[in-house]
């Protein structure tokens, strides 16, 4: 008797079932039992058009008797075979008339080239021909279905593959606009720098030395005892002195190339304490050895920008910032108690190194050339950087490293 069609068994995991559709006597019923005591799943057929629908997706092979396979039938078959994909080449086992050739025989044997994978079995069937003959079917059947999983995991990992790349690209675009919006900002702000510069030249120094001048003229013309105009020229140009070594020193310390870091990092934290009013402590061992130069300016312009920002945007009344050394790092930690950095603004540079100002950008481009990671956590209690250098650069690197130019705007008066 035929049973109700089996549910898809159609991965590798799970038992192939053979369909049998030998609708004339009992063949459904003796080769669906025949199979099943050998252990093979089988499963009768009640009707053609229900096998046209269950191939070739449904079932491991198909067992059919020629006598349903008439001119139509052939067709109907081949047409649905036809939707297989290429992996697939679904097994037919057709039953033959024993002995003489019949018409239907021949039609098999003919219609093998539009039905595909088709064996002949001549009747009177014996069990173990028709198992290994099914076993047979069924081993290739699941062989296909292994190539079909092998195709679906190649094309995945063709799929994650090519997402990994788009990924990448699109990373690389961001991080090549990000580089040329920092590239933009760098020459905007050297032209700033040097329209500050040029203000400071006119506005302190100028001023001081026009007049002084017009101190000296007074003595030089008058005459008489010019005591008290000397006396101030010489207080005005003292203070010439002391702005222009202010300004040269901040634009590049000569500390820092004569005593290293720790002395222009002493220097300038304390300077900026006394020009911003804000609270800056620097711990840092006594002891601190020499650091390569490259290392040391990067150290300071973080520093000097880091500084710079609590000062103009974080309302922080103290900063306190340490060094610390190991064996094969530096790290250098900026720490204040103000607002916080907005956080749509840190997101979006820790994602994609845009959306700062030239400040956190050029740090993180300092840090990435030396191989050093750069950390910034924020919240609404204050803002802490850590930069970790490591110590052992590369000589080429070294030689090789673009200094950015000396940022004037991050000068605190
Ligand atoms: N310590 C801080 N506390 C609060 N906000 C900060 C702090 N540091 C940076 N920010 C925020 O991050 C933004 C980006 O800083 P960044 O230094 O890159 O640019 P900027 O200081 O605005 O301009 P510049 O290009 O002159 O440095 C700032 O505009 C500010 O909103
Ligand atoms: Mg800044």
């Amino acid at each position: 008797m035929a049973t109700p069609l089996a549910p898809m068994f159609n991965s590798v995991g799970n038992d192939l079932t053979v369909l049998v559709f030998a609708p004339f006597g009992k063949d459904s019923t003796l080769i669906e039992r025949v199979l099943q005591q050998s252990g093979i799943n089988a499963c009768a057929i009640p009707s053609f058009k229900e096998l046209i629908r269950a191939v070739p997706e449904n079932g491991g092979a198909v067992i059919i008797s020629e006598e349903v396979l008439h001119h139509e039938a052939v067709d109907e078959l081949a047409q649905k075979l036809a939707t297989q994909p290429r992996w697939s080449d679904f097994p037919l086992i057709v039953l033959t008339g024993g002995g003489a050739t019949t018409d239907t025989t021949e039609l098999a044997v003919r219609s093998r080239a539009p039905l595909g994978n088709v064996a002949l079995l001549e009747r009177p069937l014996r069990p173990v021909t028709l198992i290994s003959s099914v076993r047979g079917a069924i081993a290739a059947r699941r062989r296909q279905y292994e190539i079909r999983d092998h195709l679906l995991e190649r094309k995945r990992a063709e799929e994650a593959l090519q997402r990994a790349h788009d990924v990448l690209e699109s990373l690389v675009e961001e991080r090549t606009a990000a580089l040329r919006a920092l590239s933009g900002k760098l020459l905007r702000v050297q032209d700033e720098e040097r329209r500050r510069i040029a203000r400071e030249l006119h506005d302190s120094l100028g001023q001081y030395l026009a007049a002084a001048k017009i101190n000296l003229n007074v003595v030089a013309t008058a005459g008489g005892d010019g005591t008290l105009y000397i006396q101030e020229a010489s207080q005005l140009i003292d203070r010439a002195i002391a702005d222009t070594r202010t300004l040269s020193h901040l634009l590049h310390p000569p500390l820092l190339d004569e005593a290293g870091f720790a002395s222009a990092a002493r220097w300038y934290v304390e300077g900026f304490g006394k020009r911003s009013g804000i609270a800056a402590t620097l711990d840092m061992p006594d002891n601190l050895r020499r650091l390569p130069s490259p290392i040391e300016t990067a150290l300071f312009r973080i520093l000097q920008e880091a500084l710079t920002n609590v000062h103009r945007h974080s309302k922080s009344p103290v900063v306190d910032v340490s060094l610390k050394t190991g064996a094969k790092s530096v790290t250098l930690i900026i720490k204040d108690k103000g607002r916080g950095i907005p956080r749509q603004v840190l997101e979006k540079f820790r994602k994609t190194g845009t959306n700062v100002g030239v400040g956190l950008a050029g740090i993180r481009e300092r840090v990435k050339e030396l191989d050093g990671t750069l950390k910034i956590d924020s919240s609404d209690a204050g803002t802490l950087l850590k930069a970790v250098i490591p110590v052992s650069v590369p000589e080429q690197r070294e030689a090789g490293l673009p200094v950015l130019s000396p940022i004037y705007s991050s000068i605190v008066h």
